[in-house]
């Protein structure tokens, strides 16, 4: 009889208000009869409109749900963005694409919504991150495993001290260790090494990759985790002498007891989505192939999001060196070599020449920034479907404290690449819950701090 009258009173809604109903509200999703009016009735420029028109901000909004809480990562935006624009946009089955997942929200949406999600990142944690969120598991079996690793740790950290320092010894160069004598304790590196070494014991691989992150998640974390270092959330990360890091084992169980819970949550009927370690300049994926892509790039003057992943990334046996070389490939790093000559649009001309004025190395950067994603928007415009949209998110920066309005940039350049433009959107941001590097928030009343607290929903179509 309620079912009866909440169809009855929708079906007095509008086509546009039931789009905007089942966008943005969860408990509202789409029926297939609904999904095919609006679209039907709807071009995709006008839902994209009418999405960008609506509320993006969602604030108050819970966005641990699923397997979203996982793992901490620097500036990852709400799942409800993404989910508004898959449910608006597209229908079951349908390929949506992130091609820079960083934590994965979109493809876990997509997963969520019972589409078929795609994401490409050039950073190792990104891609196991993403990875492990869309990876539902036989729960008893995690829980089995997750008890042994925690028991092994304890005994290998009580009787065998010998093999650990070893492990320590052969498996790390020069550079790691001092890098990781510096920001671990001793106790916490006996800890750290008997955890790994208990979790590599374990035979199911999808099952070990997921330990091996709630390993990372008890080190990035806002506060630093078992580290030295006072937050690893900021760009760069400040060593505390006098912080006292807690027993890592004893971490390990509880966030353990917390991820198992969340990826729990996941749906286990529907596993179709997949992730790629990749570079977004050249993606893997066939020409008009994509329905949706929802994606935020890094910011103009780039988190720096291997100085935070390296804290984990060093256990896992790679060097400090090897890492410091991935980290120049990564879009805004600021290793500038030739630039090839190339129009980047009207206003980022402008902005780098008055950028120019002021520092020439900075220009530079920026301009190979801006380069790079013509790149990505390219690949991004190559591999849609036409009369498909592409929605790309992204903050402003400010540079010799010149206010770069990267989001005018990257909608000139998508249109030089053959995108229409059909609107952008402004969003604030959620002071507590996006994690933005310190230095964004250094000058308290001015404009500039104002700026860094919203971001920019750029909303495109490929005709
Ligand atoms: C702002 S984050 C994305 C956050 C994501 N929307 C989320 O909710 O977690 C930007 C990502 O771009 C990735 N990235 C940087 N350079 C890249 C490249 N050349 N190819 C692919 N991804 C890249 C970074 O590693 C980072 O994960």
């Amino acid at each position: 009889m309620e079912q009866e009258y909440v169809q009855n009173a929708e079906s007095e809604l509008s086509i546009k208000e039931q789009l905007r109903l089942f966008a943005f509200d969860i408990d509202a999703p789409a029926t297939p009869r609904l999904i095919e009016r609006v679209s039907k009735e709807l071009s995709t420029k006008e839902r994209l409109g009418i999405l960008l028109d609506g509320e993006l901000n969602f604030h108050g909004e819970n966005s641990r749900y699923a397997s979203h809480d996982l793992h901490a990562f620097a500036a990852k935006f709400p799942p409800q963005l993404p989910r508004a624009f898959i449910r608006g946009l597209t229908k079951p089955n349908d390929i949506i694409l992130d091609p820079m997942m960083g934590s994965g929200t979109t493809i876990v949406e997509s997963h969520i919504e019972g589409r078929i999600g795609i994401g490409l990142d050039i950073d190792p944690l990104a891609l196991q991150l993403s990875t492990v969120k869309i990876t539902p598991l036989d729960i008893e079996r995690l829980q089995k495993a997750g008890a042994y690793v925690v028991d092994r740790a304890a005994k290998i950290l009580e009787f065998e001290d010998e093999v650990i320092e070893k492990y320590l010894d052969s498996q790390m160069d020069e550079s790691t260790k001092e890098f990781i004598n510096y920001w671990f304790l001793p106790s916490t590196q006996k800890e750290l090494t008997s955890l790994y070494r208990a979790i590599q014991e374990v035979k199911d691989s999808t099952i070990k990759r997921f330990l091996e992150l709630t390993f990372s998640s008890i080190i990035i974390t806002k506060s630093g985790g078992v580290t030295r270092a006072r937050d690893l959330a900021h760009s760069r990360p400040h060593l505390d002498k006098l912080k006292n890091p807690k027993n890592a084992i004893e971490q390990f169980a509880y966030k353990l007891r917390r991820n198992i819970s969340s990826i729990s949550e996941l749906n286990r009927t529907h596993f179709i989505s997949n992730t790629i370690g990749g570079d977004a300049k050249y993606m893997p994926i066939a020409s008009e192939s994509v329905d949706l892509i929802v994606t935020s790039p890094p910011y103009a003057n780039a988190i720096d999001y291997m100085r935070a992943h390296k804290f984990f990334l060093v256990w896992s046996g790679n060097k400090v060196k090897d890492l410091a070389e991935l980290r120049s490939k990564y879009i805004g790093s600021e290793k500038v070599g030739t630039l090839q000559p190339q129009y980047l649009g009207d206003h980022s001309e402008k902005i780098i020449q008055l950028l120019a004025d002021r520092d020439k190395k900075k220009a530079m950067i920026l301009r190979k920034y801006l380069g790079e994603m013509k790149s990505v928007i390219s690949e991004m415009h190559r591999v849609l479907r036409k009369d498909s949209a592409a929605i790309i998110v992204i903050g402003t920066s400010t540079m010799r404290d010149l206010d770069i309005e990267t989001h005018l940039c990257l909608a000139d350049i998508a249109q030089i690449v053959g995108f229409e433009l059909v609107r952008i959107s402004k969003r604030i941001l959620d002071r507590n819950k996006r994690m933005m590097p310190a230095r964004f928030g250094k000058k308290k009343e001015s404009i500039i701090e104002q700026r860094i607290h919203e971001e920019y929903v750029i909303g495109l179509i490929k005709n």
